[in-house]
């Protein structure tokens, strides 16, 4: 299964791709886990990825680009992948698509979670992340056991630098004038499916797997 996770900043992509790589045994790609890696690395990309990030605008499509080609054609993408946060606007989409056709490997879903405004903001400002291995928690919907500290590995969970009131904004703004249109884009293309990300994340999987299974 080669799939395009769709949906606003705090739609739950990761936290389905995390439960999707369980099931199924393939990779996520996820372009803003790739570029935050960088940034706390202190590469030269992640210092010139930092700035834009912090504003909550999208870094150059070039740059991310070339992370994407690269991963892709890593042996674990073998037998497919879960795309999350890519492709973030048309220009992305096209250059993925003939990627992909390079590689005689076409996309076979793209999967759009669609969720509400009000529920967005409640779900970033309240997120944590695990420093050490990425898992997402929320100080207002799934507490870990331990304050600030990860269940699975014993990490230190942070608050990302662009969950601010602010860069949250300006992240939705950026989503509804360059990513959504993918949402039109993917189904001229006939391989558009679409869930309501509302209810308990084990409730949104279930329907997340039916879609992808056809049930
Ligand atoms: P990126 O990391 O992709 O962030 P995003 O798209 O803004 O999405 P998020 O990761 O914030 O949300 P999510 O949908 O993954 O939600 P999550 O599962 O964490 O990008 C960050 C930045 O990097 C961009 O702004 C840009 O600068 C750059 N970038 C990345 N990709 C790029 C690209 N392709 N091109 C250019 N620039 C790029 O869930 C959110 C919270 O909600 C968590 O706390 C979770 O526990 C909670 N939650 C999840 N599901 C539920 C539920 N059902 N009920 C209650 N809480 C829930
Ligand atoms: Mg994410």
């Amino acid at each position: 299964m080669r799939l395009v996770l769709l949906g606003a900043p705090g739609a739950g992509k990761g936290t389905q791709a995390k439960k999707l790589i369980e099931k199924y045994s393939i990779p996520q790609i996820s372009t803003g886990d790739i570029l935050r890696k960088a940034v706390a690395d202190g590469t030269p990309l992640g210092k010139e990825a930092k700035a834009v990030m912090d504003k909550g605008e999208l870094v150059p499509d070039k740059v991310v680009l070339g992370l994407v080609e690269e991963r892709l054609k890593q042996d674990d993408c073998k037998n497919g992948y879960i795309l999350d946060g890519f492709p973030r606007n048309t220009a992305q989409a096209e250059a993925l698509d003939a990627i992909l056709v390079s590689m005689g490997a076409p996309l076979s879903v793209a999967l759009s979670v669609d969720v509400d405004k009000d529920d967005l903001m409640k779900r970033l400002t309240g997120r944590r992340t695990c420093r050490n291995c990425q898992q997402m928690y929320n100080i207002y919907f799934s507490m870990p056991k331990t304050e600030g500290v990860c269940d699975k590995c014993g990490g230190e969970l942070y608050q990302r630098d662009d969950d601010k009131e602010e860069t949250i904004k300006k992240r939705l703004e950026v989503y509804e004038a360059q990513t959504a249109p993918l949402i039109e884009y993917y189904s001229k293309k006939g391989i558009l499916k679409s869930i309501q990300g509302i209810g308990s994340i084990d409730e949104i999987f279930e329907k997340v797997c039916s879609v992808l299974e056809g049930r």
